[in-house]
């Protein structure tokens, strides 16, 4: 996959960022988050959205679109842009307790040790994991100063590989872990989620892992401690999945955007630097989108996980009484 960038990188062509540009337009002073694909109409692009999203979905899992000039733009029209190219892939989800559609991938000087803080609000490196939500899509409005490379590894893989290297991991890797759902609880639900790592379903390996959210899960009274061997299997998991010819790395530039699919494709990013000047800080724009055409997903992914709408997908940190929101800022 290094070697053949062509089938996971686009580049933008002039005629699509005009395009893109006139959707913009087009959307007034709408708010972000009544922008529908109606209302951003896409003639070209939309149908190139469309092919990316089988393959992201259906195909490996992952898919580079390079060259938004965002540089230039102010942040609501980064944001618009980017929201108007996320709903023609899917239904955008909250992503944590705030009811945050649009969130911001920034370091906003919280320490990650402490047990309600998430991995995007810092600078730390993270470990290999999986979002909550069908598709993950990061825009880099500005990479940072140093660091901060995205890597990935497609789960089928890691699975295959622990069943060819390391069969007596696997019963403990497809048994369910507590995770924490970090405070943030829907109504009548225990603190933390029961989720396996591996669910092969309906002919697919559907995939679920947040190893500091186990870790964390561990402190909450009422979960029962991890056995040396989940402890060892979670281990080989995480050194497995770095490993080279299992992994890709993906250097973010200004204006690119990354989509995943979470129930096939771990990822994990280096801890970065950043400058001085908060104007320079590296900052993402993150969306977490629900497909209906997404994989059919096991009970732990639906009923037992964190909540579903009608349509069945996993739908991100869903809190009741939390209004959701589209902010510009990191908060
Ligand atoms: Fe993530």
């Amino acid at each position: 996959m290094a070697e053949q960038c062509s089938s996971w990188i686009h580049e933008w062509s002039a005629d699509e960022i005009a395009e893109i540009e006139m959707a913009v337009v087009s959307v007034g002073t709408l708010d972000i988050m009544d922008i529908t694909p109606a209302a951003f109409a896409l003639p070209t692009v939309a149908k190139r959205l469309a092919k990316i999203k089988q393959q992201v979905l259906h195909g490996p899992g992952f898919f580079l679109l390079r060259g938004l000039p965002v540089k230039d733009w102010p942040i609501r029209k980064a944001a618009i842009a980017y929201w108007g190219l996320g709903v023609h892939i899917g239904r955008a989800c909250s992503q944590n307790g705030k009811g945050h559609l649009l969130g911001h991938v920034k370091n906003i000087g919280l320490n990650y040790d402490h047990p309600q803080s998430r991995g995007y609000q810092t600078s730390a490196g993270l470990s290999y994991h999986t979002d909550s939500a069908d598709i993950v899509g990061l825009l880099c409005l500005r990479p940072g100063k140093e660091g901060g490379l995205s890597s990935i590894a497609p789960s089928t893989t890691l699975y295959n590989e622990i069943l060819r290297r390391r069969p007596d991991l696997l019963v403990s890797l497809m048994t369910p872990f507590q995770r924490t759902r970090w405070g943030e609880i829907p109504e009548g639900k225990d603190p933390w989620a029961d989720v396996p790592v591996f669910m092969p379903y309906k002919g697919r390996m559907i995939t679920h892992y947040v190893r500091s959210a186990i870790r964390k899960g561990q402190l909450l009274a009422g979960v029962p401690p991890l056995t040396d061997t989940r402890m060892e299997a979670l281990d080989f998991l995480d050194t497995l999945a770095a490993k080279d010819g299992i992994r890709l790395d993906m250097e973010f530039r200004t204006g690119d955007i990354q989509l995943l699919c979470n129930h096939a494709i771990l990822h994990s990013r280096t801890a970065y630097e950043d400058y001085e000047e908060p104007e320079k800080r590296r900052h993402l724009l993150r969306l977490w989108l629900a497909c209906t055409d997404g994989p059919p997903l096991p009970h732990w992914m639906t009923d037992a996980y964190e909540g579903k709408l009608g349509d069945g997908r996993p739908n991100g940190f869903e809190v009741p009484g939390v209004a959701l929101n589209a902010p510009l800022e990191a908060e």
